[in-house]
């Protein structure tokens, strides 16, 4: 049911890639809930997924933009700015890639050019978007800008490699350009740090069908979907949030703060 939460509100989505993408399930919720949008995405993402789709199903436009390139950003917050007629409210980040990973390389054998790339996607993006947001002056008072981060920021996780690095600094960048806006603009940043999630990201990590599963019977609410994390996001834009910022969400169905639970325990009982 929807309650018209971001009515009135203008934003810009990166990372929907394809139904399965956080992204996408938001970008659905956030027209449902009277809000309207730019699609983003980097230019050979757009060519293997489906975003057109998405464009259409939205009453969108995309404005390709490669979230490493500032000029790619400068260009794209300013068409979204002419396109959705002002100044914006909210801004997705749902952007991760690990060259690393997707070679299956291990931790004791990174390639160095890989994992700068790594921090450059799934990190500093996340600046180079609040920085050309600020020197446009593109953000209303109270914007909110999310990104999506995972629990391996804080605890090591086998296979997740450089992505951890990447998570725990995009983390700290929501902490430290939070200040800054939030005293400059009044403007909004935080983190969202999502259960793991069967997505073309999600099940790129080597293993992900186990720690998917471990989640799940370690979480007293079992994994957070997809949808449910769009809901929160969704509120996250909201003026029902509007004194939240600096902060990393744990949105995880109570993983984060739970010991063992007697469905793990069953599970291991001989
Ligand atoms: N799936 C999970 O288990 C999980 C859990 C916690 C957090 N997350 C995070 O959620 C976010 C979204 O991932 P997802 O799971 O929806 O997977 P996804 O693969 O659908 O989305 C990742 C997106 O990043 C985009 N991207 C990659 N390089 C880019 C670039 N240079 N410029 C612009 N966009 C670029 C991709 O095109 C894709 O759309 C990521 O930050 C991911 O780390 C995912």
């Amino acid at each position: 049911m929807a309650h018209q939460l971001l009515k009135g509100k203008k934003g810009i989505i990166f990372g929907a890639l394809d139904e399965n993408s956080i992204a996408w399930k938001t970008a659905l919720k956030i027209k449902e809930e009277g809000g309207s949008f730019v699609l983003t995405n980097a230019p050979i993402a757009m060519r293997m997924g489906k975003i057109n789709e998405l464009a259409k199903a939205c009453d969108a436009e995309i404005v390709p933009a490669d979230a490493t390139s500032e000029q790619d950003l400068q260009n794209l917050f300013t068409k979204a700015m002419e396109i959705l007629g002002g100044k914006l409210d909210f801004v997705l980040h749902s952007i991760g890639m690990s060259p690393n990973i997707r070679k299956e390389k291990p931790y004791g054998d990174m390639n160095y050019d890989w994992y700068l790339k790594t921090i450059d996607i799934s990190a500093l993006s996340f600046h180079k978007v609040l920085q050309t947001a600020e020197k446009l002056d593109a953000m209303n008072e109270y914007g909110s800008f999310v990104a999506l981060s995972y629990i391996a920021a804080q605890r090591s996780y086998p296979d997740y490699t450089d992505m951890a690095q990447a998570k725990a600094m995009l983390e700290s960048i929501a902490r430290s350009y939070g200040a800054r806006y939030g005293r400059l603009k009044k403007v909004r940043v935080n983190t969202i740090s999502q259960s793991p999630t069967k997505t073309t990201a999600g099940a790129g990590i080597s293993g992900f069908d186990v720690f998917f599963d471990y989640a799940q019977l370690m979480s007293p609410l079992g994994n957070a979907t997809a949808e449910d994390c769009a809901n929160y996001i969704t509120v996250m834009f909201s003026d029902f949030t509007k004194m939240v910022t600096m902060q990393n969400l744990m949105h995880d169905g109570g993983f984060s703060s739970t010991g063992i639970t007697e469905d793990l325990i069953e599970r291991l009982t001989k």
